[in-house]
C-alpha cells in the first residue's frame, strides 16, 4: 500500500511549469491525492483536475480568507459542482482570525453556510482553522453528524477531544521543523488511526527540503516522521493513514 496526500492545491501557479511532471510522480509514489479549492475558481480547477486523473479527487469550497467572495450565486454554483462523484468533501472552510479579511460575524456565519451546503451535499468538510479554535469547535458542535478533517492541525489534543471521534488531524511538513514541538507531542497523544497526512503543497515543504517547493509525494518524510515519534514501522503508518484517507472521503 502507498501513501495519500490528503490537502494538495496543485492548480496553484507554483505548479505551471511541471504540473504534468508532478502529476506523474504522484501516480507513481502514491495512492491518490486530494485537490483542495479555495474559492470558486480554485474549486472548478480542482474538480477540472480531478476529472482528468483517476487518482486525483477534488474538495471545493471557500476558504476563510477568501470568504468576501461568498454569496448565494457562488454557493449555488458550489452546489452544481457537489453532485459530481469526484468531489469527495466540502473545504477548506473554516475560520482564520490571523489573515481578517472580514470581521468574525462574516466568517462565522458563511463558515454555517458552508456546513450546511456539505449536509445537503452529504459530505464530510475539510476545515481551516487559525488563531480561531474555540469557535470552530463549538460551531462544529452544532452540527454532530457532520464528519471530516482538521487541516493542518495547529493546537493541542485537549482542544480537540470533543472532536476526535468524527474529526482525523490531519498532519504535514510543519511535524519535521526543529520548533515543531507542539504538533510532535500532538502526535505523540492522538492514536494513529486518527490521523491523517498532507503536505498543503505548494506551502509547508518538510525536512529536508525546506524552504523549497513542496509537492504530494514528499507525503513520504512525514510518515517517516510520525513513525519515528510511535516508534512504528513506516508500512504500518502507510497503510492505517491511508485506510483513515478512504474512510474520511469515503472512497473505495
Ligand atoms: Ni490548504
Amino acid at each position: 500500500m502507498k501513501l495519500v496526500d490528503t490537502h494538495c492545491h496543485l492548480d496553484n501557479e507554483k505548479f505551471d511549469e511541471d504540473r504534468v511532471d508532478v502529476i506523474e510522480r504522484i501516480k507513481e509514489k502514491l495512492e491518490f491525492c486530494v485537490n483542495i479549492g479555495y474559492d470558486l475558481a480554485s474549486s472548478k480547477k480542482s474538480l477540472e483536475l480531478a476529472k482528468k486523473y483517476s487518482f486525483i479527487y477534488a474538495v471545493i469550497g471557500v476558504h476563510p480568507i477568501d470568504i468576501a467572495e461568498y454569496n448565494q450565486e457562488v454557493e449555488k454554483e458550489l452546489e452544481l459542482l457537489g453532485g459530481d462523484s469526484k468531489v469527495v468533501a466540502i473545504g477548506e472552510i473554516g475560520l482564520d482570525y490571523h489573515w481578517m479579511t472580514e470581521t468574525k460575524e462574516i466568517q462565522q456565519e458563511r463558515f454555517k453556510k458552508q456546513l450546511e451546503l456539505a449536509m445537503r451535499l452529504n459530505k464530510p468538510v475539510v476545515i481551516h482553522t487559525r488563531d480561531a479554535m474555540e469557535d470552530t469547535v463549538n460551531i462544529l458542535k452544532e452540527y454532530p453528524s457532520i464528519t471530516g478533517v482538521i487541516h493542518c492541525y495547529p493546537g493541542s489534543l485537549e482542544t480537540v477531544k470533543q472532536l476526535i471521534d468524527r474529526f482525523y488531524l490531519g498532519i504535514g511538513g510543519t511535524l519535521t521543523f526543529k520548533n515543531a514541538k507542539k504538533t510532535v507531542e500532538v502526535v505523540k497523544d492522538i492514536p494513529v488511526d486518527r490521523v491523517v497526512i498532507e503536505t498543503d503543497c505548494p506551502y509547508l515543504t518538510p525536512e529536508p527540503f525546506r524552504g523549497k517547493r513542496n509537492e504530494p509525494i514528499y507525503v513520504e518524510y512525514v510518515a517517516k516522521k510520525i513513525a519515528e515519534i510511535k516508534g512504528m514501522d513506516v508500512e504500518e503508518v502507510t497503510r492505517i493513514t491511508t485506510e483513515n484517507a478512504k474512510k474520511l472521503y469515503r472512497i473505495g
